[in-house]
């Protein structure tokens, strides 16, 4: 569904004439080369640069993260609010301070991105 908005909005832009309009979001490709770029400097420090966690934080392609388990939301709530320690022994993840609802969404795309062309860890 959510594919179809952005085909949708894609297909309004195309039409419109107004590409520069900030009213339309960024889409597809550039819009998870535009996450990669936020997840380097939000997200990255923990998660790793190539999503596969460090000291600080689990990977991302960990089968506990795929969709079904962690939707979109997930990601939204743990920048906004944190997560709790309850997956792993990392301790809590803190609210990320000054990301805005756009970088989540370009964040929650480029992760899902990599998810699709790496596959799951286990
Ligand atoms: C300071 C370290 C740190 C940073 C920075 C960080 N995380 Fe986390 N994150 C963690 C830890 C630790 C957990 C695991 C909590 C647990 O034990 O389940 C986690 C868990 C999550 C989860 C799962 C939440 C849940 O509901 O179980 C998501 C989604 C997530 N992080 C996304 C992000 C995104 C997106 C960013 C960047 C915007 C980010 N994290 C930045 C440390 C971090």
């Amino acid at each position: 569904m959510k594919r179809l908005i952005i085909l949708l909005a894609v297909l309004v832009g195309a039409c419109g004439g107004n590409e520069a309009s900030p009213a339309i979001p960024l889409t597809g490709e550039a819009l998870i080369v535009a996450g990669e770029d936020s997840y380097q400097r939000f997200c990255a420090a923990c998660h790793g640069a190539d999503l596969r966690g460090s000291d600080q934080g689990p990977s991302l392609l960990s089968i506990v993260y795929e969709p079904s388990h962690h939707s979109d939301f997930a990601f939204v709530s743990a920048s906004k609010n944190g997560a709790p320690a309850h997956h792993w022994g990392f301790g809590d993840m803190p609210a990320i301070p000054g990301i805005s609802d756009a970088e989540i969404g370009a964040v929650t795309a480029y992760v899902r991105s990599v998810q699709e062309a790496e596959g799951f860890d286990e």
